[in-house]
């Protein structure tokens, strides 16, 4: 299988991979299921200043990022892969990201994500492609990096062979596993006490039945406690 393409234009391409080159991102890329391909957009700007931004029409506070250079960025991108991309926009105005969208976009062959800075796109970029358009919380970041870093790490953890054991990803808090839409459980390792804090007998035991049994309780205790709203 190809690895998944995951293109992400942005202003600050070296805030973006520096979070790619290191843990899971990486690891994800050394194991050749994923590929990351980083564009500066402002390489698409015109004139001595290169300028990717511009005062609104209509006045008002802050910049608006223009339409050219992320039209031509875009393409150009486009361009170089015939696989179809998964086009997104990084903007507090999306969709609020979720595990499921995490999981959608991890069976996608391409994912493209724009990341926009100052006060907004011309609406004319939002018009453009065909745009998801996702937010990762209700929140204002200074830019989309983060949010497209959050969506990337989210995504390609769930690629096939990318954490140790297949079953991993699945138990995790949202996993949507075996315990479905539950918090994951108190985990524990040695030592048994620590500080006066001990290791709860049952997990003790090797008692495989009771011990899913006690982690099923705990996980919907937890939900029931913190998110009842998952229930
Ligand atoms: N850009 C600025 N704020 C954002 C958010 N909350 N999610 C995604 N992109 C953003």
């Amino acid at each position: 299988m190809k690895p998944l393409r995951i293109d992400i234009l942005t202003l600050f391409p070296g805030l973006v991979s520096a979070v790619l080159e290191e843990s899971i991102p990486r690891i994800a890329r050394e194991k050749g299921v994923v590929e990351y391909h980083l564009t500066n957009f402002r390489d698409f700007a015109q004139g001595v200043h290169q300028a990717v931004d511009d005062r609104p029409y209509g006045g008002g506070a802050g910049m608006v990022l223009k339409p050219e250079p992320v039209f031509k960025a875009v393409r150009h991108v486009l361009a170089a892969d015939d696989r179809p991309a998964h086009m997104v926009l990084l903007t507090p105005q999306g969709r609020r990201f979720d595990q499921q969208t995490a999981l959608d976009l991890s069976g996608k062959q391409r994912l493209l994500m724009l990341c926009g800075r100052y006060e907004g796109y011309d609406e004319r970029i939002r018009q453009g492609f065909g745009w998801d358009e996702i937010s990762i919380g209700d929140y204002v970041l200074s830019g989309g990096e983060l949010g497209a870093l959050v969506i990337t790490d989210a995504v390609v953890r769930l690629l096939p062979g990318v954490l140790g054991r297949d079953e991993s990803a699945q138990e995790d808090s949202f996993g949507l596993g075996q315990h479905g839409k539950l918090l994951e459980y108190p985990h524990y390792t040695r030592p048994v006490e620590f500080e006066g804090m001990t290791v709860p007998q049952v997990l003790q035991s090797g008692h495989h039945a009771e011990i899913a049994k006690w982690r099923l309780e705990q996980a919907r205790k937890r939900t029931q406690e913190r998110r009842p709203d998952l229930l």
